[in-house]
């Protein structure tokens, strides 16, 4: 069965990996070695306790397969000393690329400047480190538009006015984690002016209700009441004080901003057992397979679709670029607090139970077998 799905993610992924020239050399931290000690292309993902991430490891994987470039992936298991480590461990192993997605973008600084300094050449991948200039290129979701596509679903679902609105965002360690809530901010903040929804649980962000623009600073505070650290405990706890806290009134018919699947299940679960809790509309984003099983279920209302196949590409059509010496094609720029970096930019699709098949299953992503009552 997974076999079926790998043919077809690489038949998509074939015309791109023909520029490689293709032969196939892939380590991991599972054990499997690289090319006799010495690595072309190095990759660093922030953790295996995310299915996000295993998703991404698989995926370039699939995409590596046939390359004559030797290829390491680590993971930081959600440590920035970790992540420094490794760095370090592939700069002794000779690479000359690093494709890097920092777990904390700040602390990532010093590993893309020890990169840096050897003349590796640094691809943020999906994350932006920032605060250096050690950083050469970013391969990225468009991640403004995830936020905004997770406040437009709950705008859509809503009737009526003074409709209970639970806020909810990643690690402040994360840029990503602005960059969504700006997004959603973008959309919702009209609908909270409006009297559409009513905030339930961050006093901050009732104060701020009607500034249509945050700066970062207004968003550093929101984020500090309503941060779930991307991690599905603290989001499981967070959701049961806010519940606990909350009036019945501050209930009925709720509507979750949830800033990425694992989290999402997480709330949902929570939300999900309150008996003052009539329905819910929860988002996510990421289309981990759980989460395609939930929206089935109806236990999640949608997810943000980044198909990673794009992302693996995109990371790896730059890597070898630079290793043959040509500069990698980007559609744009991103502010990392020191410069402006060269940027490839992915568009993002909203899923529900409406179009999760065409948009997961008939699109080769995952396969229907991989799901239960799927129609
Ligand atoms: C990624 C999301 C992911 C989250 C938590 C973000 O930077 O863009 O896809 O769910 O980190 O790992």
């Amino acid at each position: 069965m997974k076999k079926n799905r790998k043919l077809v993610i690489l038949s998509a992924l074939l015309s791109g990996m023909m520029l490689l020239s293709i032969g196939c050399s892939t380590g991991t931290d599972d054990g499997e070695e690289g090319n006799g000690g010495s690595v072309d292309i190095g990759i660093v993902l922030p953790t295996k306790d995310e299915p996000r991430w295993v998703q991404d490891e698989t995926r370039f994987k699939e995409a590596l397969e046939d390359t004559d470039y030797s290829v390491e992936i680590l993971f930081s298991q959600g440590s920035s000393a970790k992540e420094k480590e490794n760095v370090e461990s592939l700069l002794t192993k000779g690479i000359k690329v690093l494709i890097i997605c920092p777990q904390d973008g700040d602390a990532a600084a010093a590993a893309a400047e020890a990169a840096a300094a050897e003349g590796v050449k640094v691809i943020s991948y999906d994350r932006l480190i920032t605060g250096t200039e050690a950083v050469d290129y970013y391969v990225t979701f468009d991640s403004i538009a995830v936020g905004a596509a997770q406040g437009q679903y709950l705008i859509d679902k809503a009737t009526g006015e003074g409709n209970p609105l639970y806020l909810y965002a990643g690690a402040a360690s994360d840029n990503n984690a602005f960059l969504f809530f700006e997004g959603a901010w973008s959309v919702l903040q009209p609908k909270i002016a409006d009297g559409t929804f009513e905030i339930k649980n961050s006093p901050e962000a009732v104060t701020l209700q009607d500034k249509a623009e945050l700066t970062r600073d207004e968003m550093s505070k929101i984020i500090g009441q309503i941060t779930t650290n991307w991690d599905f405990n603290e989001a499981k706890n967070k959701a049961e004080s806010h519940l606990t806290s909350a009036s019945a009134e501050d209930k009925g018919d709720v509507f979750i901003l949830a800033p990425n699947d694992g989290t999402a299940r997480s709330i949902a679960d929570t939300f999900g057992t309150d008996s003052d809790v009539t329905s819910f509309v929860v988002t996510g984003q990421d289309a981990e397979m759980a989460s395609v099983q939930y929206i089935i279920d109806g236990k999640q209302s949608m997810t943000v679709f980044k198909d990673v196949r794009t992302l693996v590409k995109d990371s790896i059509d730059m890597a070898v670029s630079v290793l043959k010496d040509e500069t990698p094609k980007t559609t744009g720029a991103y502010d990392n607090k020191s410069k402006e970096v060269p940027a490839k930019q992915t568009e993002v699709i909203t899923v529900d139970q409406e179009n999760v098949k065409a948009a997961l299953i008939d699109s080769g992503y995952y396969e229907a077998s991989e799901f239960t009552g799927l129609e």
